[in-house]
């Protein structure tokens, strides 16, 4: 046995392993972790094969450097702005390979676009990421993360971190509503059809709080008969469309009602219920009150409403984007987007239960 040398070895491992150690977040710094669909995507479909992107011009048209990154928005989307409101830089796409070292602190974001609750949701779009996959994404990401700062900070971390979760549109219309007739639309109705949605979104949480997650903002779906494309498709004399209305109005408060016994459950408010979509309802009744000229029009699109297709290069494009609700024909302009995070911040009940995101701001500050 020769004690000196292993004591040498010992100095010399601590020593590497002090130089491999990043500093954990300065005091106040909260990591963001975001889970979904388009509505959050922050250019993890930029690395996959599949049609579901938003990776070339005019998206894009509005951000800081006028390009294309992934978003579905001109300009900021909604993860983008609630990292503004709590004082963080915007959490990278998981894929993007810029989130290394330190980065990794602030967050990722997991988000695919095309994904919904239900696995067979946006089959047409090939190659995305389905959020049973992206919560396996997020636990690599936390043996990465232990990997530089230990395993309990790593927890810690997780455990004080804000997570948005945004599914379920996709469930319907890009699943129930896709064609005329669908498989699930032969197998339920609109309350059986919502009733399994928010029973696997029950699941999807649970798995989210068994990987450490304490904070979790869960949006509902906005007025999804009212978008564009559901208006130009469905819609009869340029109003929203019946059928994806009423699954809103059946879907949104079953879901507040699970994460509410959900709460309950576990004795605590881990899932709040971001009815922040809500707004949409508000611009649809009263575009004028925010500075819209329209709610129906997208900005940017062909077709009736400019609700048919994608949003590419050779599309109409509107020259205000701020006068617009909707920047494409599903998604919102970063205008509303702006609109949406104020209401998810300073929301009162209406929109944000049991408490909107400046309380827990300031609640998780005390402890
Ligand atoms: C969806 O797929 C995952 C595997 O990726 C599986 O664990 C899960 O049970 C599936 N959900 C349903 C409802 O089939
Ligand atoms: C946000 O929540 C706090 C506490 O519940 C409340 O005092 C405040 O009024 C809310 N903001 C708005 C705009 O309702």
């Amino acid at each position: 046995m020769s004690t000196p040398c292993s004591a040498a070895m010992l100095v010399v491992l601590v020593g590497i392993a002090a130089m491999g150690m990043v500093v954990p977040p300065v005091e106040g710094g909260r990591a963001f972790f975001v889970f979904g669909d388009s509505l959050v995507d922050n250019g993890n479909n930029n690395y996959l094969l599949t049609t579901a992107r938003a990776d070339s011009p005019p998206y894009g048209i509005d951000s800081p450097d006028h390009r294309p990154s992934g978003r579905f928005s001109n300009g900021y989307n909604i993860p983008d702005l609630i990292s503004q409101a709590i004082g963080e830089e915007s959490t990278l796409a998981y894929f993007n390979p810029e989130l290394k070292g330190e980065k990794l602190l602030v967050g990722a974001n997991f988000a695919s676009a095309g994904i919904g609750i239900l696995n067979d949701t946006g089959f047409q779009f090939a190659n995305i990421i389905r959020i049973h996959k992206q919560l396996r994404l997020f636990r690599e990401y936390q043996r990465r993360v232990s990997a530089l700062i230990g395993e309990e900070q790593t927890q810690t971390l997780v455990n004080k971190a804000l997570v948005l979760v945004t599914l379920g549109g996709n469930d319907f219309v890009n699943n129930y509503f896709l064609t005329p007739i669908t498989l699930r639309r032969l197998q339920y109705n609109l309350h059986d059809y919502s009733r399994l949605l928010v029973s696997e979104y029950k699941s999807i949480l649970l798995e989210l709080y068994n990987s450490g997650a304490r904070r979790v903002l869960v949006t509902g779906t906005g007025p999804i008969g009212c978008v564009p494309a559901e208006v130009a498709l469905r819609g009869v004399n340029g109003q929203c469309a019946v059928e994806p209305q009423r699954a809103a109005a059946i879907y949104n408060p079953l879901l507040t009602e699970m994460l509410a016994g959900l709460n309950q459950e576990i004795g605590s408010n881990v899932f709040i219920a971001a009815k922040a979509f809500e707004k949409q309802y508000d611009f649809i009744n009263n575009p004028k009150a925010f500075g819209f000229t329209t709610s129906k029009r997208a900005c940017c699109g062909q077709g009736p409403y400019n609700g048919i297709g994608l949003c590419i290069a050779t599309s109409n494009l509107c020259k205000n984007r701020d006068e617009y609700a909707f920047w494409d024909a599903f998604h919102p302009t970063e205008k509303a987007n702006r609109y949406i995070v104020r209401a998810i911040m300073e929301g009162s009940e209406a929109y944000m239960a049991p408490m909107n995101l400046s309380t827990i701001m300031e609640l998780d500050s005390r402890v």
